[in-house]
C-alpha cells in the first residue's frame, strides 16, 4: 500500500497545469462503443479509473492505445455485451458502460453497482429512463440483463432528479435509437457537454440548450471522432483550495474559470483573490481566511458536492466558523473523523458540517475514506506544521495524476512512499 509523506507549513507558490477531466473521459470513453473506426481523445487524465475503463472496452473486443494524454480507441460493433462482476466493482461509474452497450447491441448485462462510502448509490432513475427507450429488465441475484428487441425508440424522458450519471446513460443509449428523445430535468454538468461534443463530432444529433432539457435526434450509425477532453474542474477547485489554505499564490494553467463560477465565489468570500484570463486561473491568498456563512452544494452550476470536503478542509483554520450543507450524497462526510487528526474541530448533524476554525492544525497519520475525502486530507497536511502521513492513497489515484509531483512544483514537501 502506497502512502503520502507531508512535510506542511510551506505557502504553495507557482504554476502549474490541470489535467483532463476523469468525469469526462470516462462517459467518452464509454462513448466510443457507439462508434467505428479510429476515435483520438487528446487531454486525457492518467488515472486508475481510466485503466479500468479501457479494461472494459478490451473485454468487449474493443483496443486502445495510450500515448501520452492521447488515447486511441478502434471502435467495432463489441464482441460482448456482459460486464463482469470483477470490472464492474472496479469503478463505480462502471454503470455508465450500460446506455452504450445496449445502444449499440440491444442487450447489456452488468451486475448493479451498490452502494460506495459516499453512501448508496442506486441506478432506479437510470433504470426507468431506459425502459421508457423501450428496454425490458430482469433481475437476477445481483444481475441486471437489459434487452431491446428490434432496438431502442426514441421517447419523452423527465428524470426525477437531474442525475449525471442517468442523463449520460440515456444520451448514450439514445444516439443510435430510432427517433427523437427528449429528456428532460438533464443534469447541465460540464462533462455532459464534453460528452455531447464528442459524439456530434462523430455524426450524432444532440442538442442541449443548457436549460436542463438534452434533444437526441437518434442516427443509424456514428463516424469516429477526434476529441480534446475538457480541464478536469474538481482538480482545479483541488489546488485552488490548497493554495487558499497554506495563504499560498499559485497560477493554474489549462483551467476553465466558466466552470468554476460556484467555487470562485465562494473563495473569494474567504479573502482571496482570484483572477481568470484565457484557461488560466491564478489565485492569491490572505495569511487567514475567512469563514464562509453557509455554502450549499448542488446540481451544476451550483457548488459541486466535490469540492466540498476540500473548502471544508480550507476552512478549518478560517477566522471563525463556516457551515456546509450537503444535499447530493448521503455519506459525504466520511472523511471528517480523519480530518479530525489534524485538530480540525468540525461536527456534522446528517447534512450539516459546522467547521470551527482553529489557528492552526498540527500534523497528523490518517487514512483516506474516500477520493475527494481523500484530496481534504491532503489539504490540510499541507497546511500543519511537521511531518503527517496519508494511507491508502488508491482512492486519490483514482482521480489525480500525479498529485505528489504537483504538488512539489508549487513548493510543497511531500513524497510518495
Ligand atoms: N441517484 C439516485 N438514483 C439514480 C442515480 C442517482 O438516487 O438512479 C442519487 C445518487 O445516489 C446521489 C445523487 O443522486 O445521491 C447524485 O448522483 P448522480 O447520478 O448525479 O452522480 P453520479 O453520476 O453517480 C457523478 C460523478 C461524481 C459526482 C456526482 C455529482 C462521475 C463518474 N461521477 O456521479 O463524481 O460527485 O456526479 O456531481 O461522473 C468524484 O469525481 O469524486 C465523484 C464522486
Amino acid at each position: 500500500m502506497q502512502n503520502l509523506i507531508i512535510n506542511g507549513g510551506k505557502k504553495l507558490n507557482g504554476t502549474i497545469k490541470v489535467h483532463g477531466a476523469k468525469n469526462s473521459v470516462l462517459p467518452i470513453i464509454s462513448a466510443s462503443i457507439l462508434m467505428n473506426g479510429k476515435s483520438v481523445l487528446h487531454n486525457c487524465p492518467d488515472l486508475s479509473d481510466v485503466d479500468a475503463a479501457l479494461e472494459i472496452l478490451k473485454f468487449l473486443g474493443i483496443n486502445s492505445q495510450k500515448s501520452g494524454s492521447d488515447i486511441s480507441i478502434a471502435s467495432i460493433t463489441p464482441e460482448n455485451y456482459i460486464i463482469p462482476d470483477e470490472l464492474m466493482r472496479k469503478m463505480r461509474s462502471s454503470v455508465m458502460f450500460l446506455g452504450s452497450i445496449l445502444g449499440r447491441t440491444g442487450k447489456a448485462v452488468i451486475t448493479t453497482p451498490g452502494g460506495c462510502m459516499l453512501g448508496p448509490r442506486p441506478i432506479d432513475i437510470h433504470i426507468s429512463a431506459l425502459k421508457k427507450l423501450g428496454a425490458k429488465v430482469k433481475e437476477n441475484r445481483g444481475t441486471l440483463e437489459f434487452s431491446a428487441k428490434g432496438g431502442l425508440k426514441g421517447a419523452d424522458i423527465l428524470l426525477d432528479f437531474p442525475s449525471v450519471g442517468a442523463t449520460e446513460n440515456v444520451i448514450l443509449a439514445a444516439t443510435l435509437a430510432k427517433g427523437i428523445t427528449i429528456i428532460r430535468n438533464a443534469a447541465l454538468e460540464p462533462e455532459i457537454s464534453d460528452l455531447i461534443n464528442f459524439l456530434n463530432a462523430a455524426g450524432a444529433r444532440i442538442s442541449s440548450g443548457g436549460t436542463g432539457t438534452v434533444i437526441i435526434d437518434g442516427v443509424s450509425e456514428l463516424d469516429c471522432a477526434e476529441h480534446t477532453i475538457i480541464p478536469d474542474r474538481i482538480e482545479t477547485a483541488t489546488y485552488m483550495a490548497a493554495a487558499a489554505a497554506t495563504g499560498g499564490d499559485i497560477s493554474l494553467k489549462n483551467a476553465n474559470a466558466s466552470h468554476m463560477l460556484s467555487v470562485i465565489e465562494v473563495l473569494r468570500k474567504t479573502g482571496c483573490e482570484i483572477i481568470s484570463g484565457d484557461s488560466l486561473i491564478s489565485i492569491h491568498a490572505p495569511e487567514r481566511l475567512k469563514p464562509v456563512k453557509s455554502v450549499k452544494t448542488s446540481v451544476y452550476p451550483g457548488f459541486p458536492t466535490d469540492a466540498g470536503p476540500l473548502l471544508i478542509s480550507a476552512l478549518t483554520t478560517a477566522s471563525g466558523t463556516s457551515v456546509f450543507c450537503e444535499n447530493i450524497f448521503q455519506n459525504r462526510y466520511v472523511f471528517v473523523n480523519e480530518l479530525s487528526r489534524f485538530g480540525a474541530n468540525i461536527s456534522t448533524y446528517g447534512t450539516i458540517a459546522i467547521v470551527e476554525g482553529r489557528r492552526a492544525l498540527s500534523s497528523a497519520h490518517c487514512r483516506c475514506t474516500d477520493l475527494r475525502g481523500g484530496a481534504a486530507l491532503v489539504i490540510a497536511a499541507l497546511k500543519a506544521e511537521g511531518e503527517s502521513e496519508i494511507g491508502n492513497i488508491c482512492h486519490i489515484k483514482r482521480g489525480y495524476e500525479n498529485i505528489a509531483e504537483n504538488f512539489r512544483q508549487l513548493g510543497a514537501d511531500i513524497k510518495e512512499v
